[in-house]
């Protein structure tokens, strides 16, 4: 192993910085809002991201000297419901619990294993995860923190490239993957053309215009079934955002709106081995993720770190494959193999769609 634990420990510091910088900016009654019934307060996110560390890295006898000693009652995740979340210690003492438990984890650092350089890998992705989640419900609350995506360039809209048939090595078992990337394999797909850029809001609005939301020949059967569920839904969750253009990428819609936009299109979502082989043919546009028609599932060979609750119990057929990253993502989880994943239904989140277009090698 190349990695230092001095190298991860200075990427987890920055990483905090930016973590906290957000709770500057931040009233701290919004630490306790749940914004929506999927998605926890930041505030549980913040107390969960130093609780998880400290489950991994501190003797469980440490665990409990820390000043918020209840602290797998306020922030794990089995057995705490996401609406009882919002009972929590003021910010400024979820604040100082995060600052002991990484001052213990520095004391340990220069006896840490190569098991534990693992952990400290994971639980840099896992905060920085986290910390992205964090943007989400502010963006949903509202928050002017959050921002925007960056516009798509208008010289490149519209554009498809046509990615050629055969086999590539999907997946990774470089020492930054994560369980449900691993182990790599050889996958193949045909000759197919997919969308260089994730579809702006102006190419979306045509959706809108011809009626899209109410053609239910546009919609799969589950799509149409959430679709009479959401009848007060007619445009993506942050339509109406600021500052947002024609040129901007759409986000802000649930796997079935990815479905029906793509197939309105004549076209279909790209399966994720298609997106991640695309990857290495393109510009990065990835200012959002991107819906995949793929299920998350495991690959051959899988085994979990650190637990199966992270990626293991997701094997359900019930989450869809998001591929990409968003411009709330940080560096590191930004690569090719990444997979993220999410319910069809939900649309809260910095998804957008990219379309393949079927039988147009020619
Ligand atoms: C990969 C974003 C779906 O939020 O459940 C955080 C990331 N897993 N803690 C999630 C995660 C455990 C995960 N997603
Ligand atoms: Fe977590």
């Amino acid at each position: 192993m190349t990695i230092t634990t001095d190298f991860l420990l200075a990427e987890m510091a920055t990483c905090r910085q930016q973590t906290l910088a957000i709770f500057d900016a931040v009233a701290e009654s919004l630490c306790y809002v749940q914004g929506h019934p999927e998605f926890s307060p930041i505030g549980w996110h913040l107390g969960h991201i130093a609780y998880t560390e400290s489950l991994w890295l501190l003797p469980s006898p440490w665990q409990q000297k820390l000043s918020i000693p209840a602290a797998k009652a306020y922030f794990s995740v089995e057995n705490l419901p996401k609406s009882n979340r919002s009972y929590l210690p003021p910010l400024t003492e979820i604040i100082k619990y995060c600052q002991e438990v990484r001052e213990l984890v520095w004391h340990l650092a220069d006896r840490f294993t190569t098991d534990q350089q693992k952990l400290l890998l994971f639980l840099l992705q896992h905060e920085s995860q986290h910390r992205e989640i964090i943007c989400y419900v502010l963006h949903m609350l509202g928050h002017p923190i959050t921002g925007i995506p960056a516009a798509i360039p208008a010289a490149v809209i519209g554009q498809t490239i046509t990615i050629p048939g055969g086999e590539f090595r999907q997946g990774s078992d470089d020492i930054w993957a994560l369980d449900n990337e691993r182990q790599p394999f050889l996958s193949y797909v045909d000759e197919f053309s997919i969308d260089v850029h994730p579809i702006t809001r102006g190419q979306y609005q045509e959706f809108m215009e011809a009626g899209g939301y109410d053609r239910q020949e546009l919609w799969s059967v589950n799509g149409w079934q959430w679709r009479q569920q959401h009848l007060d839904i007619r445009q993506p969750r942050y339509w109406q955002v600021q500052g947002l253009t024609d040129d901007h990428p759409v986000y802000g819609v649930s796997f079935y709106e990815a479905e029906a936009y793509a197939k309105f299109g004549g076209k279909r979502l790209p399966t994720e081995a298609e997106w991640e082989k695309s990857c290495s043919y393109l510009p990065d546009f990835n200012y959002v993720y991107q819906w995949t028609q793929t299920k998350f599932h495991a690959y051959p060979g899988f085994q979990f770190f650190p637990y199966a609750g992270y990626s293991a119990t997701y094997f359900d057929d019930q989450h869809y494959v998001l591929r990409g990253k968003s411009w709330q993502s940080q560096k590191w989880t930004d690569r090719p193999t990444f997979r993220n994943w999410y319910h069809p239904h939900v649309r809260d989140i910095f998804v957008g769609i990219r379309c393949v277009t079927p039988g147009s090698a020619n």
